[in-house]
Order: structure tokens, then C-alpha cells, then sequence
């Protein structure tokens, strides 16, 4: 039984987290640093935490991540940037299933394929992992007021949680954001301020009001902190099969499928498999491909257009090689067109040895039924894209049959359940049995 919000337990400072540097400059930042992103690069230099890797590598993993005072995701602790003291419904979430998809791997044609679930957290996304980190690392400092732009789920996450914590939580969401995620903000008592006008916009806009108001930032892509939660998709991947990191690592994905809008997921992915690496848990890190909608892609424009991307590491470059254009597709929730942690998501996934790539719409809505229908998941269409990006990958070759595939499964398919529809007809009813004579 999880406290009311009346009893939201105290939040500690992690003593392992060393500082965050800009993207950008590689200023370095301390723990205490109160603006979000870096003093001299404003809102791009998007800073990257980091920790006190060499005296945690001393350490027995299963001591260092055996012990979780707040329970589920938490047991990462040492690798997050606050600790909450006890466990809360507000925050304590996570250990989601890994389900290995035989049948869907058949069908695709390739030897294993493991579904991380994570449409089974509070809110029906992965979303919540970061939601989570706000809501403590807001605590530890004493914000009560919290706010962010989301295409929809971000912003559900935070109506879920800060309902659990008795935050006051306010959400710039495009108006176009499907129902079912509108109805989580506003039913879970939310103040939604919808706009007309695409999540770029709506994130701009929630920018200022932030600035102006004091409010934290839930925005993933500008607070780096919470970023870090969304490490723990990848952390729990990891230890599920390496057995607590007792086993080889050929048990572990060759690669990993994510979808992407902002680039948080796929960026805080390879950071946690990095991580793991660097603390000599893991011997390898696994390829990961960055999967995005063909009508929203300006990061697997740039990568196909690129001669040498996996060496294109200079923050400037990065951003000068990543164009921007209109935005259009059914997976609404990576509809973006300013990928804000695109430096981060470019050098993460060329440092594992992996891609970006795009798929269609039509590639996305088969991938939802796909799923549903052989591996008994149900994601959303900005989920399923990283799926439709395993035979694309195929195709082309970066990747072969061999390979041990993972796909983050990141939002639920009851958030969008007309688009999954789409193409798809529902039986004509029969007329009840005492009408039939
Ligand atoms: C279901 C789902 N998948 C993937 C993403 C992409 O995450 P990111 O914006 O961190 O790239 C989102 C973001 O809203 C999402 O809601
Ligand atoms: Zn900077």
C-alpha cells in the first residue's frame, strides 16, 4: 500500500551523479545548476548527466542494484539523478514484461525477437519512467508546480503521476492529440491548454510560460534528468537477461528497435546499455536503430543523406546536418519536426553502430495489427513504427536474420484505437437469439 499525497516521502540527491555537460560546448554543470539546459548555450545545449562511474564499477552489481528502498525502476538509483526514500505510487513503477515473440518472429523471419512492454506502466506509455523522475527530482527540490508540451503522452504521464502526488500539473498539447490522450489529461485534473498548431509550436509556447512562471519542466528533452528515467527501459532489458548481470552477454540483444520523435527514448537507450558497458556489466552494446515516420523524419533524412554519419560527432554539425520540414503522420506521437534532443539521439546511436531509418504510414498501421495479432501486444502507431522498422532494416541489410532483435513497445494501442483500425472492418452484428426465429 503506496502513501496518499498527503505523505509524498522525502527525495535525496544520488551523491554518485557528478555533474551534467552541454551537448554543445561541454560546459560542465554541477548537481545544483537550477536551469535546465546550459548557462551559455540557452535552450539547444541540452545537458547530459553523468556519474561517478569508477567508484561504481568497484561495486557487486547486486549489491549496488539489488537494493530498491523505492521499489520498480528505482533500483537503478545509483545511475539516476535523485533517490527517493520510500516507495510511492507517484513514482514507483517499472520491472514491465519482456515477451518473446516467436510467432511474430516467424512471421518476420528472423530467429528471436523480444518485446520490451512498457504499455503496461501507469499511464500506458514509457513515458511514465521520466514522468516519474520529475515527479521526485520535483519533490527534492520543492516545485509544486509542474508543466510541459507533449504530443500526448508525455503530458499523460504527468496528469497520472501528478494526480498520485497531488501536484498541480499544467500541459501545452496539440489540439489535433487523439482523444483517448486528452481524456487522460483532462479527466486525471490536469490544466490543458490545448493549441492549434503542432507540438513544435505547443513546445515553444510551454518554453515561455515555464520561464515566466517559475514552473518545473516535464519537458523530457530540455531537463535532462528526466531523460535518465527513460534509461530504465533499457537497465531492466539488460538485467531480465543477463539474469541481474550474472549471465554472458550473449544473451542480450543484438539490436534494438525505438521509435522516434524528440530522441529522448533513443538517445537514454544507448546511454543505459553504454553505461552498463563502462561499469563492466555488459560486454557489448547493442546496435541501436532509431526508427522514424517517413512523414516526420528529419533525423533519417539527414542519416541517408550523410556520407559518413557514424562520424559526424560535433554538436554544431549535428544540428547544421538536420533540416527541418512540415510534419505529417498517423503516428502522432513522433510527429515532430524539431527532433529538441537530436545531438544526443544522432551520437548515441552512431556510437552503438546503428541507424535512423523511416517508415510508412501504411508500414505502421501493419505493424499494429501485426503485433497485436501474433505477439498479443497492443501498441499505439508511434509504438508499432519501431517494429515496422525490423523489415525495413531487413531489406537493407543492417541488420541480418541471425540477429537477436529488440523492439521497445513504448505506448499503449488503447490511446489511438482508431488508427489501428484503420483498414480494418469490424464484423456487422447478428441479431440477438430470441429476435432470430
Ligand atoms: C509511444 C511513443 N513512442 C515513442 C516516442 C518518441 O520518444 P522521444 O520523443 O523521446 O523520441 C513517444 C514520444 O512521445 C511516444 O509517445
Ligand atoms: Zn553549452
Amino acid at each position: 500500500v503506496y502513501g496518499g499525497e498527503s505523505t509524498l516521502p522525502a527525495v535525496t540527491a544520488n551523491t554518485h551523479w557528478l555533474g551534467s555537460v552541454c551537448v554543445l560546448c561541454g560546459r560542465d554543470h554541477p548537481p545544483q545548476h537550477r536551469g535546465f539546459v546550459c548557462s551559455g548555450c540557452g535552450p539547444d545545449g541540452i545537458l547530459d548527466p553523468y556519474y561517478d562511474y569508477a567508484q561504481l564499477a568497484a561495486a557487486d552489481p547486486r549489491a549496488l542494484f539489488g537494493e530498491a528502498t523505492a521499489g520498480g525502476m528505482w533500483r537503478f538509483a545509483p545511475l539516476l539523478p535523485v533517490r527517493p526514500t520510500a516507495a510511492h505510487g507517484a513514482w514507483t513503477l517499472g520491472d514491465t514484461p519482456v515477451h518473446r515473440a516467436d510467432r511474430l518472429a516467424a512471421h518476420l523471419g528472423l530467429k528471436e525477437l523480444l518485446l520490451k512492454d512498457d504499455t503496461c506502466l501507469p499511464s500506458g506509455s514509457l513515458k511514465d519512467r521520466a514522468a516519474a523522475v520529475a515527479i521526485a527530482h520535483a519533490r527534492s527540490v520543492g516545485a509544486r508546480q509542474l508543466a510541459c508540451a507533449s504530443t500526448g503522452n508525455a503530458a499523460a504521464s504527468l496528469a497520472v503521476l501528478g494526480a498520485r502526488a497531488g501536484s498541480a500539473v499544467t500541459i501545452y498539447v496539440p489540439a489535433s492529440a487523439p482523444r483517448p490522450k486528452l481524456a487522460q489529461l483532462v479527466l486525471h485534473g490536469a490544466r490543458v491548454i490545448t493549441v492549434d498548431g503542432t507540438y513544435d509550436q505547443a513546445f515553444d509556447l510551454s518554453l515561455a510560460a515555464i520561464a515566466e512562471n517559475g514552473w518545473y519542466s516535464r519537458n523530457c528533452a530540455h531537463n535532462s534528468l528526466l531523460a535518465e528515467g527513460k534509461k530504465t527501459a533499457g537497465f531492466e532489458l539488460a538485467a531480465r537477461l543477463t539474469a541481474g548481470f550474472t549471465r554472458a552477454e550473449d544473451t542480450l540483444p543484438d539490436v534494438v528497435f525505438v521509435s522516434v520523435g524528440d530522441g529522448c527514448i533513443v538517445s537514454a537507450t544507448g546511454k543505459a546499455f553504454a553505461e552498463l558497458e563502462t561499469l563492466g556489466l555488459i560486454g557489448k552494446v547493442p546496435r541501436i536503430i532509431g526508427v522514424q515516420a517517413a512523414g516526420a523524419s528529419p533525423l533519417a533524412t539527414a542519416w541517408a543523406a550523410h556520407a559518413n554519419p557514424a562520424g559526424l560527432v560535433d554538436g554544431a554539425a549535428i544540428m547544421a546536418a538536420i533540416r527541418t520540414a512540415p510534419v505529417r503522420t498517423i503516428a502522432d506521437s513522433i510527429c515532430v519536426g524539431v527532433p529538441r534532443n537530436r545531438v544526443k539521439a544522432w551520437r548515441r546511436v552512431a556510437a552503438s553502430g546503428g541507424a535512423f531509418i523511416s517508415v510508412d504510414d501504411a508500414a505502421i498501421t501493419a505493424a499494429v495489427g501485426l503485433m497485436a495479432r501474433l505477439a498479443g501486444v497492443f501498441a499505439e502507431p508511434s509504438a508499432a513504427a519501431a517494429l515496422a522498422g525490423v523489415p525495413v532494416a531487413l531489406q537493407s541489410g543492417l541488420i541480418s536474420r541471425g540477429d537477436r532483435v529488440a523492439v521497445l513497445v513504448t505506448g499503449h494501442g488503447l490511446k489511438d484505437p482508431e488508427a489501428g483500425l484503420q483498414g480494418v472492418s469490424l464484423p456487422d452484428p447478428i441479431p440477438p437469439a430470441a429476435d432470430r426465429n
